[in-house]
């Protein structure tokens, strides 16, 4: 039988990725070996852990975290990116020796809640998880892929649409992501935050994350992560962007980390049968649970 678009793609996939107990990774960055040592990673009471589905807000609220929990970081005394303030732990791109980072540690995880270090489940540590409307986090994650070099992007959106939902990208489903994590909830000390929440009121937001972290800052340390985290000041904000990346990783050249940052940019690429069509599949697949989403908000520009 002769192949369709469909195996190509599956092909392409697999070429750079590879499944790992239900979900796929990029083979240049982690191995099963690695992500099974998470697993089995110490943790500390204090230790915080930022945990996304890709493109849901991730860099957004490293920034936040990364302000909130370090002051020299707010006064611009040091000069640390965020990657290296919040590393990865699944994908450790530094050799970041992780057991001789001081106290309060911040990482950054888009894993599942079942690969998470174990010790996370005995309520150690903290987890701030941030979810995204899946329809905007789905087309930021379609525009991604396009500044990855090496990394064969499907050639159109509605290709990417079909591979998403049935968890055929890195990272698996937004589905399966956020249910599981939604799920598990009471298994771990958690937060969870909304991307479009956070765009509603960002101070509200520094407040509660500041709040669930037992930090007190005052008004004046409070208006500075505000302003700092703001979609026009992370653009410049070379620590905080992305831009630090090196064009092998992130090819600066096809588009930009911070995008758009706005609530509804999918009806700029869904047309209105695949929003029907994805609508009925979040009914299937997350209709049971009290989860509100939202999905616009009026706004044309990010602030
Ligand atoms: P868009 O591609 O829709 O613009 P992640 O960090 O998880 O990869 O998510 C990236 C998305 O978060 C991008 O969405 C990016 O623009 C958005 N984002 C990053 N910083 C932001 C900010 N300060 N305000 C609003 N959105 C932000």
């Amino acid at each position: 039988m002769a192949p369709t678009d469909q195996d190509a793609l599956d092909e392409d996939m697999m070429s750079i990725s590879f499944k790992y107990k239900g979900i796929y990774f990029t083979k240049k960055y982690t191995s099963p070996e690695y992500i099974d040592a998470v697993e089995h990673m110490e943790i500390r009471d204090n230790d915080v852990f930022l945990v996304t589905y890709p493109k849901s807000g991730t860099v957004w609220t490293q920034q936040i975290l990364t302000l909130i929990m370090n002051e020299g970081h707010r006064n611009g005394t040091e000069q640390i990116n965020n990657m290296e303030r919040a590393p990865w732990i699944e994908n450790n791109f530094h050799n970041v020796d992780f057991k001789s980072r001081p106290s309060p540690r911040l990482f950054t995880s888009h894993l599942p809640y079942y690969l998470m270090p174990k010790d996370l489940r005995f309520r150690m540590g903290k987890v701030v998880y941030v979810c995204r409307n899946p329809k905007d986090a789905l087309v930021s994650y379609y525009h991604f892929l396009r500044m990855r070099p090496g990394i064969k992007c499907p050639e159109n959106w509605e290709k990417f649409l079909d591979l998403s939902i049935s968890g055929k990208v890195v990272c698996g489903s937004w589905f399966d992501h956020v249910r599981g994590w939604y799920t598990h909830k009471e298994d771990f000390n958690i937060l969870i935050v909304k991307y479009e929440e956070i765009k509603k009121d960002l101070r509200a937001t520094v407040r509660k994350i500041c709040k669930f972290l037992d930090i007190s800052l005052d008004d004046e340390a409070i208006d500075i992560v505000v302003e700092k985290a703001t979609f026009k000041n992370m653009k410049h904000d070379s620590l905080a962007n992305y831009t630090f990346l090196p064009n092998e990783l992130l090819d600066k050249n096809k588009g930009a980390f911070l995008r758009k940052g706005i609530v509804g940019d999918w009806k700029n690429l869904m047309t209105v049968a695949q929003s029907e069509m994805f609508d009925k599949v979040y009914k299937e697949k997350m209709g049971d649970l009290p989860m509100k989403i939202t999905w616009e908000l009026n706004e044309e520009t990010a602030s």
